[in-house]
Order: C-alpha cells, then sequence, then structure tokens
C-alpha cells in the first residue's frame, strides 16, 4: 500500500545490502521509519519488541530469519538452534511456527551449500504468498460488504467495526480484515470504519493511519464505545483479524475481541474474521483452553506512550504508583459467536466442517504431525 504516494510492503528485501527491511511499527503513526535487520538477534529483537508485529508479517520476518541463519552456518544443528531462537519470541501468533516449520522442513532434504540460497527464495515465496492470500481475502469479503451496501438507501456507507490492525502492517501487505475494505473503498463503495483504540498498544492508530492514507472515512472510538454503537443501529458489521485460529473455528486475536463478539451476537451484527490459511491451527480445537496467551509487560497497561505537543515522543503514568498491570495479550473467541471466516478460498461457517470442506488438504494435520 501506499505512504504519502509511494508503494510500500510492510517489509523488503533489499539486495544490495543484502538485508531485510523493516518498517519499525513502533514510532506509527508519528513517525515512518526503516530498519535495516542484520543478526538473527536483531530478528528477535524485531519480533519481541512489536517492531513488526501482526500474525503473518511475524510468520513473514521469521522466513527471513531462517534464511539469514542458513547464511551464517547452514548446518543442521543451526538449523535447530535458528528455529528454537525464533520460536520463543511470541508465544500466540500461529503463523510463526508455520513459516519456522514450513522452512525447516524445506530446508533439511537441501545440500548444506545450496541452504543459505533455498532459505532465500522460500522466505521471498512466503511473503509473496502472503500478499496474494490477503487480495484473494479481500475479493470474497468484498462480496459480504457489496451485498450489505445492497440493502441500504443509496450512498449509505456500509459502516464496519474492526479490532487492532489487522492491516497492511500487520501482513506483507494488503492486511486481511482491511483487504475488504480497501477492495470496497476502491469499488466505490461509500464505507464508514469504526477503529477500536485497543489499548493498550493502540494498534488502532495504526488502522486510522492506514485507513486515512487510502481516503477510507473512520472514527478513532475507544474501546468501550462498540457495544454502544452496535445498540444503537450503528455497526452492519464487525471484520476482525486472528492470530490463531483452531480446527473448529474458535479465533485468537488481539485482547477484546470476544467482548466485541459478544456484543456483536446480543445484537444481531454479522462478526466477521478474515483468516488466511497459514494461521489455521489444525492441532488445536479448543481454542480457550488450548491456545498460549502472551502475557505482556505490565507497564504497557499502566502506561500510555503517545507524542506531546512538542513532537516528541512520551510515556505517561496512568496508574497509581506501584499498582500492579495485568497484560494478557490475546483472548479466543469460540465459534459459536462467529458468523463467518474469511479465508483466501472463500467463506465459510467456523466450525469443524465448514474450514475442513474448504481446506481438505491441511484438515488433516494433527498434533503428531
Ligand atoms: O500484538 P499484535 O499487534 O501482533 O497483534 C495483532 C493482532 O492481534 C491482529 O489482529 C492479528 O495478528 C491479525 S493480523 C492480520
Amino acid at each position: 500500500m501506499k505512504v504519502n504516494g509511494t508503494p510500500y510492503r510492510s517489509l523488503w528485501w533489499d539486495a544490495d545490502k543484502g538485508a531485510l527491511q523493516i518498517i519499525d511499527q513502533r514510532w506509527l503513526p508519528h513517525e515512518f521509519r526503516i530498519q535495516q535487520v542484520d543478526t538473527l538477534e536483531d530478528y528477535a529483537t524485531a519480533i519481541v519488541e512489536m517492531r513488526v508485529r501482526g500474525a503473518p508479517l511475524i510468520g513473514a520476518t521469521a522466513a527471513y530469519g531462517m534464511a539469514l541463519a542458513m547464511a551464517q552456518d547452514a548446518s543442521d544443528a543451526n538449523l535447530d538452534r535458528a528455529w528454537d531462537f525464533l520460536h520463543e519470541t511470541r508465544p500466540t501468533a500461529i503463523n510463526l511456527k508455520w513459516a519456522l516449520d514450513r522452512c525447516r522442513a524445506a530446508l533439511r532434504p537441501v545440500a548444506e551449500s545450496d541452504r543459505a540460497a533455498t532459505a532465500l527464495t522460500l522466505a521471498h515465496e512466503i511473503a509473496d504468498e502472503d500478499v496474494e492470500i490477503n487480495r484473494r481475502i479481500g475479493q470474497h469479503g468484498l462480496e459480504i460488504i457489496r451485498k450489505i451496501a445492497a440493502a441500504k438507501p443509496a450512498g449509505e456507507p456500509v459502516r464496519i467495526l474492526t479490532h487492532c490492525n489487522a492491516g497492511w502492517l500487520a501482513t506483507v501487505d494488503f492486511g486481511t480484515a482491511t483487504s475488504p475494505m480497501y477492495q470496497a473503498h476502491d469499488a466505490g463503495i461509500p464505507l464508514h470504519v469504526w477503529v477500536d483504540e485497543t489499548r493498550p498498544r493502540n494498534q488502532g492508530a495504526l488502522t486510522s493511519w492506514e485507513l486515512g492514507s487510502h481516503g477510507i472515512s473512520h472514527t478513532y472510538i475507544v474501546d468501550n464505545a462498540g457495544g454502544h454503537l452496535m445498540q444503537h443501529g450503528q455497526v452492519d458489521l464487525v471484520i476482525v483479524g486472528t492470530d490463531r485460529t483452531t480446527r473448529r473455528g474458535d479465533v485468537c486475536n488481539k485482547i477484546g475481541t470476544y467482548l466485541k463478539a459478544l456484543a456483536a451476537k446480543d445484537n444481531g451484527v454479522p462478526f466477521y474474521v478474515a483468516l488466511p490459511s497459514p494461521t489455521i491451527d489444525w492441532t488445536v480445537t479448543d481454542g480457550v483452553a488450548e491456545i498460549p496467551i502472551e502475557e505482556r509487560n505490565a507497564t504497557e497497561t499502566t502506561h500510555i506512550q503517545g507524542i506531546g505537543p512538542d513532537g516528541k515522543f512520551a510515556s505517561v503514568r496512568v496508574s497509581p504508583e506501584g499498582t500492579p498491570g495485568g497484560n494478557p495479550a490475546f483472548d479466543v473467541t469460540p465459534n459459536r459467536l462467529v458468523t463467518g471466516l474469511i479465508t483466501e478460498r472463500g467463506v465459510c461457517e467456523a466450525t469443524p466442517e465448514g474450514l475442513a470442506a474448504l481446506f481438505p488438504d491441511m484438515a488433516g494435520a494433527t498434533a503428531a504431525e
């Protein structure tokens, strides 16, 4: 997508420098900073500190990390070491493990002398595939928006609520939840997006920045406003992303998603999840019981980061000094609250049968594999 008229992906390979470039998202939406990732430690730090973030982008970043590891030492031992080292960075988004597993499985049979080149080619493939998956999610999601628009008086905007940032910044390009919005806007369908701020990291500010850059009308709202807006008929549908979805369609996503799904159910508002297939964890059924939820640093809760009137970044404590902060970063929305899953192969029910019908080639995977 474009930043001030220049097309960007959220990461890209600089062949001249022989290194990955990322957008350091900690400074957005206030500053657009690019960082070169040079060492495996830099890769891990980028993921842990959320310089790169969002399930698909974490996966693609990890694939480039494996390529770097293979360029340094292409032994089997280093393949396993790099897998372990990158895998422990963040526990919830399954795309990380998906990408690491895919790289290790593809590289193991390759001669050590060819592993660095093969790993880099594979990382490019994973990045390009993500872009195509998201483009297709956009096409399928567009049809949902189109139907809702057709049922409204001409010219009235379709009002979509979204949580967190499942936008192009959270993927390699286009985003998952935002891809249908971009395609609908480009197709001339009037939209208005309610953007949850998404405390504590305020990824809603990233979503607002993206939507604003693309000319999509939107309002940045506090996380608690969604239920009220739904009660007053101001939300036509909800579209969110996901960090891991189980084989029966339980959806793990940014903390607060579950509450939006409950409010949507109570108010008869369709609740859709944009789901790329690498985000499906076929080894897990019950999301609440089985998905590990990342507990992040309490200061993310007790403090707020932002930019002051002097234009400088500042961190402000909002809780009393000494009050402990709790910071579970994700929650799980049970499948019964999900209207549908928008995947790259089409829209399905959030049920084991719905997912298996769209992905018969993947649905056989189990924990033992
Ligand atoms: O903690 P984050 O910012 O990495 O969490 C991101 C989300 O929860 C996104 O909604 C999810 O990864 C889907 S991104 C396409």
